[in-house]
């Protein structure tokens, strides 16, 4: 089986969800597999570290789940119009990776989750591109053939899956979310099946 990683963080549980039906999208497609990895929250004592193994839910990623993967699901909450920064601090470990060219050529896609639907979802998937782009990652987005992105009065744009979790973060996903993000999933896991077959 080829495994493609979901790698997200989540406070209130809105990524979480998300990450789920990205990785449903992804299990669909033939010979493929999600790997999902969360990231622990940062402290203010800043060497504190987390035990491994969290009390509940997927386990914490290592950077040997990025280098065994053939791809990459990358999601977070939208924090003051970027991602947040357990997930960023994860990424700022990935130095060696990037050294030896790890992640070079790998499919990769992003998602993201706000409280209000102009709280910068965009800026946020943008942003989330970017060390992606440092790493040479091949960068999808979703396309307009998807036509929840022209119908959807909530969260879904072209850079990627989007939710809007309201100002309690309790929404429910919508059918046009919800489709989206596994429509992503099956892109992505098509994408990467394609390139190993090719
Ligand atoms: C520090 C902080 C900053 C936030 N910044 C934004 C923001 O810029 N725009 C927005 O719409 N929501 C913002 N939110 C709300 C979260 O993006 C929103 O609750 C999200 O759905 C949480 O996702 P989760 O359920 O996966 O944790 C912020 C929340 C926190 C705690």
């Amino acid at each position: 089986m080829i495994e493609i990683l979901v790698l997200y963080y989540s406070r209130y549980g809105a990524t979480a969800e998300m990450a789920q039906r990205i990785a449903f999208g992804i299990d669909s497609v033939a010979g493929c597999q999600a790997r999902i990895r969360t990231v622990p929250p940062v402290s203010t004592i800043c060497e504190a570290t987390a035990d491994e193994i969290p009390d509940a839910g997927p386990l914490y990623a290592s950077l040997d789940d990025l280098r065994e993967c053939a791809g990459l699901a990358l999601g977070s909450p939208t924090r003051f119009g970027n991602m947040a920064a357990p997930l960023k601090y994860f990424l700022d470990s990935t130095s060696s990776l990037w050294l030896g060219g790890g992640l070079i050529g790998k499919p990769a896609a992003v998602f993201t989750s706000t409280s209000s639907l102009h709280g910068g979802q965009e800026a946020t998937l943008l942003s989330m591109m970017l060390p992606l782009l440092h790493h040479g990652m091949l960068i999808l987005g979703l396309p307009y053939s998807e036509t929840e992105l022209l119908t959807t009065r909530s969260g879904g744009t072209p850079y990627g899956p989007s939710h809007t979790a309201g100002t309690d973060s309790k929404l429910p996903l919508t059918d046009e979310e919800k489709h989206l993000c596994t429509a992503l999933g099956k892109r992505l896991a098509g994408t990467v099946a394609a390139l190993h077959q090719g």
